[in-house]
């Protein structure tokens, strides 16, 4: 079975994947900006413990349930759950997470889209032009380019088709071997980047924001966002780490690859953040608060700086190169389900599902059309957003996720045996020394801060 489901070529692979699954837009688009909303050191220390406490349990859940079975999330969850109570009822969570990774992709490959355009238009100097005045900008990317149909379209399907290209070239011949070219140059290019920005005027500044904590302008709002946020970042909640973690062998240490994914991707969000900061601290533009300040004014940050052309190219090749590795995640989720359950060849499943997500995706390019309020294209947004788009992403963040996380907490932590889970836990890593902590935090901790955020949806609580 596993021979033709495809496996990782070892440790290295996986860990590349799944880490290019997590870091994506939710790093270097929506973490920016929520700290910024929520007022940097204070907020960050929340985040980074909502990822110890929540995060990792988590993804350590869901790669042992992949590993165990070696099955996608609706197989799994009816294998393991067929004689627990419960029984099939179970595999309801796997299918949970095929239409979040559905719906997910639907929306993610429109923003992502954006970022092939942006990259030409560095290329070819037209961003450097339009980015000397703010305002003109503004209207370019609100006016003419949201509004403009038949373009929108275009790069949503451009996107897919990357992805659909790697999905359909396997586990190892494509996703691993795009997450290995992919991965050292998204770091190298932010290297890069961090490297520049520290020679800013605005890097002391960006720093003391981040890293001292001010815990008096912390809420209860930001702690939800911050688990929320934390959640969507490690790519949790839907099967994804789960279906990555069942092409992995057994000769692998599961909290050790969960721990370092998770380190990985918070520090990658963090220099995201000192690049930022310190390159917006540094100009006289006046941040607007609005959520897409990375198509608006992040170029006419660059515009102001020799080489320009150079640097919008690196940031928004960086952008594109980590939202594919995010992209082919969720493809994988919804086509590994035909190809385990429905007995599709690789091929079969992944141009059928990616074609309809893409056809299904125009719907979300086209939903932008006209949107003068830009500050509501909110990705992982709180509140439900005009439009198809808004309304795909309010479902995917504020429910499916975390209902669907809780699920998982749920059948891990109390479905599953002790002995069944530690037992699956030593392999590739030898006695588990955090077992018990591990146990508390999957059973009590992860379901009750999971059910706070699902509760706080419910009672309709704006997150700020
Ligand atoms: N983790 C990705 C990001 O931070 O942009 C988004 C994502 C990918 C969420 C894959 C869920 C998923 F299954």
């Amino acid at each position: 079975m596993a021979e033709s489901r495809g496996q990782w070529s070892g440790r290295l692979g996986f860990i590349l994947a799944a880490t290019g699954s997590a870091i994506g837009l939710g790093n270097l688009w929506k973490f920016p900006y929520i700290t910024h909303e929520n007022n940097g050191g204070a907020f960050v220390l929340v985040y980074i413990a909502m990822v110890l406490l929540v995060g990792v349990p988590i993804m350590i859940a869901e790669i042992l349930v992949g590993r165990r079975t070696q099955l996608s999330p609706v197989g799994a969850f009816r294998i393991l759950g067929q004689d627990k109570p419960g029984g099939k009822v179970w595999s309801g969570v796997g299918f949970l997470g095929v239409l979040a990774g559905f719906t997910i992709l639907s929306y993610y490959s429109v923003v992502a889209g954006w970022t092939i355009h942006y990259t030409w238009l560095s290329f070819t100097g037209k961003l450097a032009e339009l980015a000397t005045d703010p305002v003109g900008l503004q209207t370019y990317f609100g006016g003419e380019f949201l509004a403009n149909g038949p373009q929108q379209i275009v790069y949503h399907l451009l996107f897919m088709g990357l992805t659909t290209g790697a999905v359909y070239f396997g586990v190892k011949g494509g996703i691993e071997r795009v997450a290995k070219i992919l991965l050292p140059l998204l770091f190298l290019i932010l290297i890069i980047l961090l490297f520049y920005s520290s020679t800013t005027s605005g890097f002391h500044e960006a720093l003391r924001f981040l890293f001292i904590p001010d815990f008096s302008t912390l809420t209860t709002g930001s702690v939800l966002e911050a688990l929320g946020h934390a959640f969507f970042t490690l790519s949790l909640g839907m099967g994804a780490m789960l279906t990555y973690g069942s092409y992995i062998g057994k000769d692998i240490s599961i909290p050790r690859a969960a721990f370092q994914i998770s380190l990985l991707d918070t520090l990658i969000a963090l220099i995201a953040c000192v690049i930022m900061f310190s390159i917006i601290n540094s100009s006289n533009i006046d941040v607007s608060k609005s959520s897409t300040i990375l198509f608006t004014t992040i170029p006419t940050v660059f515009a102001q700086l020799p080489a320009a052309n150079f640097f919008n190219a690196i940031f928004y090749l960086l952008i594109g190169f980590a939202a594919l590795t995010s992209t082919i995640s969720l493809l994988e989720v919804v086509s590994s389900y035909a190809i385990d359950d429905l007995g599709w060849s690789r091929q079969r499943s992944t141009l059928t599902m990616g074609s309809v997500i893409a056809v299904f995706g125009v719907l979300n390019a086209l939903s932008l059309g006209g949107n003068t309020k830009l500050s509501s294209i909110n990705l992982v947004g709180r509140e439900s957003t005009a439009g198809i788009f808004g309304t795909m992403d309010y479902l995917a963040s504020n429910w499916f996720l975390p209902v669907g996380g809780f699920l998982i907490a749920l059948f891990v932590g109390w479905v599953l045996g002790a002995r069944e889970t530690s037992e699956e836990l030593e392999k590739g890593h030898g006695v588990f020394a955090w077992f018990k902590l591990w146990r508390l935090l999957i059973r009590f901790v992860a379901p009750l801060a999971v059910g706070a955020i699902i509760v706080s949806v419910i009672l309709g609580r704006e997150y700020q």
